[in-house]
């Protein structure tokens, strides 16, 4: 077994992080860390606010032995008993303690804080796993383990229904909004219920530049230790809408060449049963579910497909106002395939690959 650290184990995607590495097969949780708050604290403890109320967010509970576990201060953590560090941080926390624990260990982080580095790649094992190859370029900074951060929950479904229609057909552009879920936002950053109810938020801080510049260095190329991004135009508008988990997105494709909805949908169907043949555990039986049914995907409904790991898509047509234009509507999982199952994928990924290691 691979000995798991989890950093920042207390918030939503910490918790994420517990529920995907609890009974995993190939990886052992064995340290868990938070801010100075949680420090000294035991697991369940720790998940108590100030009222006594305990703070547990997601389907599933944490296993006697996690919530009996002591939670660490991440600053002030040894390297000891550690193979690989799973983290779950805001960026501006991740920006000092990635480094740190890089300095001799993996790091998967689901923060951005170095997404946008020209020696990071940012991985979806299934769409760009030989970006991966990037690794090697980290040892130049003197570091003995590498950061590898997974995508913002929002690009993860954008960039993965966009990949088989980029390899089938090219892409000219691409237009997208997004319908958010509010635990995208995060416990700390979370969202007002009196914002929120009845109501939708046509704004979220930097998300848009997030996905349109993580979509392009995904779809790219890695040649000679180099991401060049895609050459694509995209515009994005990410909105926040009063749902509890799962990011739909109404998207707009142009295509180099023409398509008909029925090809696009073949290159999917094809394109996201490749995935299981990796031997991943964490792995879909298919990344990429395309539904006949124009009423879906809906969150409720459908963000759990394959335990919340798969890309569900609906409502491909014809989109007559571009030129070989192309519609679709999408739906991931932001706390599963967009956060820590997706990031435990990457740590299976390069489990087998060689990146990670047991001590
Ligand atoms: N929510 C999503 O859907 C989603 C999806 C993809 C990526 N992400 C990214 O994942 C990361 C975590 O997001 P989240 O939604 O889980 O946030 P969150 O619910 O607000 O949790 C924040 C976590 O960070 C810990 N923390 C705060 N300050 C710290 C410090 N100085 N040192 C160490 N730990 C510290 C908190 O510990 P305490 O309990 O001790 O305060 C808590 O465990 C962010 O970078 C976010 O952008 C989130």
């Amino acid at each position: 077994m691979y000995k798991a650290a989890i950093l920042g184990a207390t918030g939503v995607v910490g918790q994420e992080f517990i529920l995907a590495l609890q009974n995993h097969p190939w990886f052992s949780i064995t340290r868990l860390a938070a801010s100075e708050r949680s420090a000294g604290k035991l697991y369940h403890e720790a998940l108590q606010d100030k009222n006594g109320s305990t703070r547990w967010y997601c389907a599933g509970a944490p296993n006697k032995n996690i919530q009996n576990m002591l939670v660490e201060d991440a600053s002030k953590m040894d390297m000891s008993n550690i193979d690989v560090v799973f983290t779950a941080v805001e960026s501006e926390e991740a920006k000092h303690l990635e480094p740190r624990f890089a300095a001799h260990k993996p790091v998967i982080t689901t923060a951005s804080a170095f997404r946008y580095e020209e020696d990071v790649p940012i991985m979806i094992p299934g769409i760009n796993s030989a970006h991966s190859a990037l690794i090697k370029k980290q040892r130049d900074r003197g570091w003995k383990g590498f950061i590898v951060p997974g995508p913002n929950c929002t690009t993860v479904g954008l960039a993965a229904s966009l990949k088989p229609i980029q390899d089938s057909f090219g892409l000219n552009q691409v237009i997208m909004t997004s319908m958010q879920a509010v635990s995208g936002a995060g416990r700390d950053g979370g969202v007002l219920a009196l914002d929120i109810t009845d109501n939708v938020i046509p704004y979220i801080p930097r998300e848009e530049e997030k996905v349109q510049r993580e979509t392009k260095k995904i779809l790219g190329t890695l040649t000679d230790g180099h991401i060049t991004p895609l050459d694509l135009a995209i515009s994005c508008i990410c909105t926040r809408v009063n749902v509890r988990d799962a990011h739909l997105e109404m998207v707009f494709v142009s295509t180099k060449k023409p398509c008909t909805p029925d090809e696009v949908k073949r290159a999917m169907i094809e394109y996201g049963r490749r995935i299981s043949d990796q031997g991943w555990p964490s792995a879909p039986k298919e990344l990429i579910v395309v539904l006949d049914d124009p009423f879906r995907p809906q969150p409720r409904v459908d963000r759990d497909t394959y335990d919340g790991m798969a890309v569900v898509v609906g409502r491909i047509e014809q989109a007559t106002a571009l030129e070989n234009g192309i519609k679709y509507v999408v739906l991931s999982h932001n706390l599963k395939l967009g956060a820590a199952k997706g990031a435990v994928l990457i740590g299976e990924q390069l489990v087998k690959e060689g990146y990670i290691k047991e001590s």
